[in-house]
């Protein structure tokens, strides 16, 4: 299947039942370790975000807890079911300082050239048929020394690999396929050897990661 079939289809995933009812499907279960990652960053009051992938926003929370009212999110996904749900999340809790818009991220590119201090993507490079120009198109959008911030599902290694079928077939309803879950691997890899300050931490058996560095 080609890359813009394949990206077809996950959009229909998060413009079908599963985005609709994504809040209530998705629990609270990675919730903590989301909360994790960010909580260790080194976000600070008034840092500007660039959160690709953001979906309803389960994220922004976490991150306006480290930013407060001074600093700036801008979430891109490309579907609108999943913003509308981010956009009502923004209005009940009022949110001033966040907005959304929908954007394909391996192609989204800033309209001006204010880089932002820090990127964010949860759940979404596993998910993604190009994660890799999602995640350079992240890294081009952030300033040096801002920092890169995944969590995601990977492929365990040794014998925990034992898993990996089970996990991606958990997956799969969100768009997760082995191959994808390798993409999301690789990428931890890209941050390991080409970032600084580099930190990675495994979790359920070693599918699921958060990963944090700095830009050269
Ligand atoms: C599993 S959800 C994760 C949402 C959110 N980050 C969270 O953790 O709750 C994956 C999200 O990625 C979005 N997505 C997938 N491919 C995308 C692409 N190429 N461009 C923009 N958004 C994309 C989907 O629409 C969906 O909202």
């Amino acid at each position: 299947m080609s890359i813009i079939n394949e990206s077809n289809q996950v959009l229909d995933i998060y413009t079908g039942k599963v985005g609709e009812q994504y809040e209530k499907l998705s629990t609270k279960f990675f919730a903590d370790w989301k909360g994790k990652a960010i909580e260790e960053s080194s976000l600070k009051k008034g840092d500007r975000v660039l959160v690709f992938c953001c979906g309803t926003g389960l994220d922004f929370p976490y991150i306006l807890e480290k930013i407060g009212s001074e600093g700036y999110i801008l979430g891109v996904d490309f579907s609108e079911i999943m913003l509308d749900q981010a956009r009502n999340n923004i209005d009940k809790n009022s949110w001033n300082n966040v907005e959304v818009i929908g954007a394909d991220i391996t192609k989204y590119r800033l309209y001006n050239d204010i880089k932002f201090d820090a990127g964010v993507c949860t759940l979404g490079m596993s998910v993604i048929p190009k994660a890799m120009s999602a995640y350079e198109n992240l890294l081009s959008n952030i300033r040096s020394d801002g920092e890169i911030i995944i969590s995601d599902m990977q492929l365990a290694k040794g014998w925990k690999s034992v898993f990996n079928p089970l996990t991606v077939y958990i997956s799969k309803k969100y768009g997760g396929t082995y191959k994808r879950h390798k993409n999301s691997t690789d990428i931890s890899l890209a941050m390991i050897q080409n970032l600084k300050d580099v930190k990675k931490e495994t979790f359920l058996l070693d599918s699921y990661f958060y990963c944090l560095g700095k830009k050269n």
